[in-house]
């Protein structure tokens, strides 16, 4: 991508399912928005995960709502391939978040994958130590069991979740 003056502006797209964000997407969030001129946070329409918590609407919201102090991020959908999305968004790079080494080998194949689909580079961005365990299905499973999940979302999606649950029937 280039501005009106002609000059490179690398365009980063951060691909996810946010299903919720959590406070691991966040960090990767502002480190990609402190180092990329535009940032778009992609929420994939996933057809494998067919019941999700939120739908998309929601995290799309949500991620807004936790994003709105960076001038430089976007928020944006995509339903397919990713690659043609990257193509479609004329989007420089993919960023992804790196937890444990682990994450690294499925990465590694799906950014080999993207890259001879589209030509365009992944590049990975290590969250937050603190961060290491810290996964939207996981969270899923803690909330829905009753233990506090405050230290792990942010407080916009901790709201969302909460009145999610009072909306659940019990059962
Ligand atoms: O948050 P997630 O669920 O780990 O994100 C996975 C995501 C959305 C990055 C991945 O599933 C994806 O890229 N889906 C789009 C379909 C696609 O392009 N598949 C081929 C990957 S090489």
């Amino acid at each position: 991508m280039r501005d009106s003056a002609g000059v490179p502006q690398s365009h980063a797209i951060y691909p996810g399912s946010f299903d919720p964000p959590t406070n691991g997407h966040l960090d990767v969030i502002a480190r990609a928005a402190a180092i990329f001129p535009i940032v778009t946070v992609a929420v994939v329409v996933n057809p494998q995960k067919r019941s999700p918590f939120f739908n998309l609407e929601e995290r799309e919201e949500m991620l807004r709502r936790c994003t709105s102090q960076y001038a430089n991020v976007r928020v944006d959908r995509f339903r397919g391939l990713l690659a043609d999305f990257v193509k479609r968004t004329d989007a420089d790079v993919i960023v992804k978040g790196l937890r444990v080494v682990s994450d690294f080998e499925n990465e590694m194949a799906f950014a080999h994958m993207n890259r001879s689909l589209s030509n365009v580079d992944t590049m990975f961005l290590m969250s937050d130590s603190s961060y290491s365990f810290v996964s939207s299905s996981l969270i899923k499973e803690v909330f829905l069991q009753g233990g506090d999940i405050a230290k792990y979302v942010p407080d916009v999606v901790l709201e969302y979740m909460n009145q999610k649950s009072h909306a659940r029937p019990a059962s």
